[in-house]
C-alpha cells in the first residue's frame, strides 16, 4: 500500500471510529469483536476526544454501565447480542444488566478521564463529566486493591491471560501448562472463522482459557474465591505498570473531585506499588518481567510489557530500558515487537508473540518521553505512524516486514493515529 497524505489519514481514522460506533460505544472491529471491550474503550475515548468530546465521555459512561457493585470494570460489556464471538454471555453466566464477562482488563480508564479533562475545549462540560465518573474510578481502583492484592503486597494479581490484554503472550506459557484442558462449556470458537488460524491462539490454549472461565463461574464470580482457586495467578508487569499510571491520574482527579482521605488512600497504594514493581526488574535482561504468584518465580519471556513501568512513572531504569530497546530494534525494522526478537519464542506473525500493537507503542513512547528519553519516544511514534500510514488501521503489524494483520478497521489503532497526529504535529 502507498502512503496517504497525513490529513487524509486522520480523516480515515475518524471514519473508522464512526463506522465502529454502535450507539455510544465503539466495537474494537466489526464481527471479530462485536461488543465493548474495557481497555480498547479507554484508548478509543481518548481518540474520540480529539474531534467529538461528548462522544468520548459517552464511551466511558457506556463502559461503566457494566461496572459491578464491588467495583470491577469487566473486560467485555455485551450491550447487544451477537453470534460472531465466543465465549458469549451464556458461557460467562454473570448476573448483570447489561450482561458482562466476569474478568477485567488493564485499567486505562482513569488515564483516559484525566486526559479528556486536561485537554478539553469545553471546561464546564468536562468538569461535570469527570466528576460524575470519579467515584466509579475510585471504586474500580479499590476493587483492584481489595480483590487482587488483599495481602497489600503492592502488586495486583491477574487470573486469566485475557485479563492482561496480551492474551497469547509467551510469558504465560509455563503457567498455562498447569491449567487443565477439560472444559464443561462446549467450545465453539468463532475467531478462526474470521481470521487465519495460523495467527490465532492454538486449540489447546483455548481449552485452558475456557477451563478458567468454567472454574470462576463455578466459584460464583466471587473475588476472594476466584483468587484462591485460580491456577493462573500472575503479577503481570503490564497490568501493574498501567495501574500505577492510572493511580497517578486518579490522584490528580482526586485533587479536584475527591477528599483528603481519598488522596491519602491513593498515595498509600502508590507508595506500595513502586517498590513492588522494582522487585520485577531483571538486571541481566535489562527489562522488567512478570512473576508467577503461585510458584514465586520470575517468568522467563521478555515482552514489550516490560517497558511499561516507564508509563507508570517508574523511571529508575530508563537508560537501561533505552539500551534494551535499541538491541531489539537491531533485529527488526519496526518498534516495538511484543516479544524480544532474540528470544526463541519470538513469532512475528502470531498473536502477542512478536507483532507490534499501536496502543502498546503509544504507552511505551509516552513512558520514554516522560523519562527524558526523547530519541526512543520519537522513534516509536514515527514507526507507529509509518506502519499505520502504509497498512491502515490493522489490529497488529509484523515488526520484520511491517505487514498489517487482522483486518484494517481496528478502533484502537485509529484512536492511536489520532493521538499521534496531534502529539507529533
Ligand atoms: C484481543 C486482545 C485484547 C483486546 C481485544 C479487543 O482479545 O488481546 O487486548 O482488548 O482483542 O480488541
Amino acid at each position: 500500500m502507498t502512503e496517504r497524505p497525513q490529513a487524509a489519514h486522520t480523516d480515515a481514522a475518524r471514519a473508522v471510529l464512526r463506522t465502529n460506533d454502535r450507539g455510544g460505544y465503539t466495537v474494537p472491529t466489526d464481527r471479530l469483536y462485536p461488543f465493548q471491550w474495557n481497555w480498547d474503550s479507554a484508548f478509543v475515548a481518548m481518540g474520540w476526544g480529539i474531534f467529538d468530546e461528548p462522544r468520548a465521555w459517552q464511551e466511558l459512561h457506556r463502559l461503566l454501565e457494566g461496572q459491578w457493585e464491588d467495583g470491577l470494570v469487566p473486560q467485555i460489556v455485551f450491550h447487544a447480542p451477537s453470534d460472531d464471538y465466543f465465549p458469549g454471555p451464556e458461557v460467562w453466566g454473570v448476573q448483570h444488566d447489561p450482561p458482562t464477562s466476569g474478568i477485567t482488563q488493564p485499567p486505562v480508564l482513569a488515564t483516559a478521564t484525566r486526559r479528556l479533562l486536561d485537554r478539553t475545549r469545553d471546561h464546564a462540560a468536562a468538569e461535570a463529566e469527570a466528576s460524575a465518573i470519579y467515584p466509579k474510578l475510585l471504586a474500580s481502583h479499590r476493587w483492584w486493591a481489595e480483590a487482587r492484592d488483599p495481602g497489600r503486597t503492592g502488586l495486583v494479581a491477574t487470573l486469566h491471560p485475557w485479563e492482561t490484554g496480551m492474551d497469547n503472550s509467551p510469558a504465560w506459557d509455563s503457567i498455562l501448562d498447569r491449567v487443565p484442558t477439560e472444559t464443561t462449556s462446549e467450545i465453539r470458537r468463532r475467531d478462526t472463522t474470521h481470521i487465519d488460524p495460523a495467527f490465532r491462539p492454538r486449540a489447546i490454549d483455548y481449552q485452558r482459557f475456557i477451563h478458567l472461565v468454567d472454574l470462576f463461574r463455578a466459584e460464583g464470580w466471587e473475588a476472594a474465591r476466584m483468587l484462591r482457586a485460580s491456577p493462573f495467578r500472575v503479577a503481570d508487569i503490564g497490568t501493574n505498570a498501567i495501574l500505577a499510571r492510572a493511580e497517578r491520574d486518579l490522584l490528580a482527579l482526586a485533587a479536584r473531585f475527591g477528599s483528603a482521605a481519598d488522596r491519602a488512600t491513593i498515595e498509600a497504594r502508590l507508595a506500595r506499588a513502586e517498590p513492588a514493581i522494582e522487585t520485577l526488574w531483571q538486571e541481566a535482561a535489562g527489562l522488567y518481567r512478570s512473576r508467577d504468584l503461585i510458584g514465586g518465580e520470575i517468568l522467563p519471556a521478555s515482552t514489550s510489557a516490560g517497558f511499561l513501568p516507564l508509563f507508570g512513572g517508574v523511571h529508575r531504569h530508563a537508560a537501561q530500558l533505552a539500551k534494551t530497546l535499541e538491541s531489539w530494534l537491531a533485529r527488526v525494522r519496526y518498534a516495538v515487537p511484543s516479544t524480544d526478537p532474540a528470544h526463541p519464542m519470538f513469532e512475528p506473525l502470531r498473536y502477542w508473540r512478536g507483532p507490534v500493537w499501536a496502543v502498546v507503542n503509544w504507552m511505551i513512547a509516552e513512558g520514554f518521553a516522560s523519562a527524558g528519553q526523547a530519541a526512543q519516544a520519537t522513534r516509536i511514534r514515527a514507526d507507529t505512524r509509518a506502519l499505520i500510514g502504509r497498512e491502515g488501521f490493522s489490529e497488529y503489524f509484523d515488526p520484520t516486514t511491517g505487514q498489517g494483520i487482522g483486518g484494517g478497521t481496528f478502533s484502537w489503532t485509529a484512536a492511536i493515529e489520532l493521538l499521534l497526529a496531534e502529539e507529533t504535529a
